[in-house]
């Protein structure tokens, strides 16, 4: 049967976005503000939770209704065959988003679910489900625009970047979709080596393994929101595991390097729980003794933006990054991203792409330098969103 499906991401991701869910099957793919609405069938919600690599969460679309007034709402909901996904005496929990409705607070509203789902089943088995925030049998979301709701049931359960590889986690890391997406938009189709000569905790080493290696991104996660559905259909998700075609090796290597011992401790942990510590090579270097690459190889960086990390001389330390890649990296391309635009500058070398991601809250530019021996690349600029 062909549902309704409403996939969620990060500002500026959605075109990335409706080009995987394409490639995963979605028809009639729409892009909205941080979500691509499209269709498929319950494989297809099983295929996106487990493969995508740009999605946050993945909503399915249970019903659309208008409402003029409280009771109407409630009535609406009312009639919603909630014991199909759920038992009497299972658990549920339920948000709510709205924009210029009649409630005032979007807690009314879920409230006003949470009665009109209870009583049903009070009525129809003289026991209620209870409410559970942290870890519901099933998790509702209930979108308002004015007189408008669409109710969904939330797929994912825990956010999709939340992959089940990181153990450790760094202060300033990257989030893992966001990592996902930065690896996306450099085009690498897996055919060099990567150098990350500020790696933190390896989220952008570990997303760029995964994507050689073809590693659906929800390999390493245990639970999904879908698995405690009455309808969850443990074939259909069998068969969508199996779809996975994992390689054994690739002809290319992976390094990282990271002025700290601590945050390289973390990122040993992260590499080992996805089982990359075959893949990727960490080294304790200040990136001022990064040795000149051997062959063309791609590098990622995410500097300090001072935000999260103090850094003394945070220019200073931009200028170090430039001129490493001037001396180091001829015949290279390097993608570095930071919400820090001054010290950006600091790098001297013309950027030919410049990117508007969002880390999190934070806007960030993502940049593109191409680096070639004895100049600096001149070709003009341009900016994208
Ligand atoms: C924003 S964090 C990177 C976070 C990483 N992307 C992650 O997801 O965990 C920047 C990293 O740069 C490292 N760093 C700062 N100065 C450095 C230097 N001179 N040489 C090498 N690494 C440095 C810090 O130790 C820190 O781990």
């Amino acid at each position: 049967m062909r549902e309704k499906i409403l996939v969620k991401t990060f500002a500026g991701l959605e075109l990335l976005l409706q080009e995987e869910l394409i490639e995963l099957g979605g028809l009639n793919c729409t892009i909205l503000s941080r979500a691509v609405q499209c269709e498929g069938d319950i494989r297809f919600l099983y295929r996106v939770n487990y493969f995508s690599r740009l999605a946050l969460r993945v909503l399915l679309q249970v019903k659309e209704f208008v409402f003029r007034n409280n009771k109407e709402y409630y009535d609406e909901l009312y009639n919603v065959e909630v014991e199909k996904f759920l038992e009497p005496s299972g658990t549920l929990a339920i948000s709510t988003t709205m924009h210029q409705s009649i409630f005032k607070t979007p807690l009314y509203a879920s409230l006003l679910a949470k009665d009109a789902f209870c009583d049903r089943f009070r009525h129809r088995y003289d026991q209620r489900p209870s409410v559970d925030k942290e870890q519901p049998d099933v998790q509702f979301h209930i979108h308002i625009f004015e007189n408008k709701a669409t109710l969904y049931l939330d797929s994912s359960g825990d956010s999709l970047h939340k992959r089940g590889y990181r153990i450790s986690t760094h202060p300033a890391a990257l989030n893992e979709v966001v990592a996902a997406a930065i690896i996306k938009h450099t085009g690498w189709k897996a055919d060099s080596d990567v150098i990350d000569f500020m790696c933190g905790s390896a989220t952008l080493l570990i997303e760029a393994a995964m994507i050689a290696l073809n590693i659906p991104a929800g390999f390493y996660r245990q639970r999904y929101g879908f698995f405690s559905w009455l309808t969850f259909n443990q074939n259909e998700w069998k068969k969508v595991k199996t779809e996975a075609d994992i390689k054994e090796d690739v002809p290319i290597d992976f390094y990282g390097y990271d002025i700290s011992g601590r945050y390289l401790g973390m990122a040993a942990k992260n590499i080992e729980k996805a089982r990359l510590t075959d893949f990727i090579k960490l080294k304790k270097q200040n990136l001022i003794e990064t040795h000149p690459a051997r062959r063309p190889t791609l590098i990622v960086l995410n500097p300090p933006y001072g935000e999260r990390l103090n850094v003394d001389d945070i220019g200073g330390l931009y200028k170090q990054i430039g001129d490493t890649l001037k001396k180091n990296f001829s015949n290279c391309t390097a993608w570095i991203i930071s919400s820090d635009t001054n010290a950006l500058k600091q790098i001297g070398l013309h950027a030919s792409r410049k990117i508007t991601l969002f880390n999190g809250a934070l806007e960030c530019k993502l940049m593109k330098f191409e680096l070639y021996e004895g100049r600096k690349y001149s070709a003009p600029s341009h900016s994208e969103r």
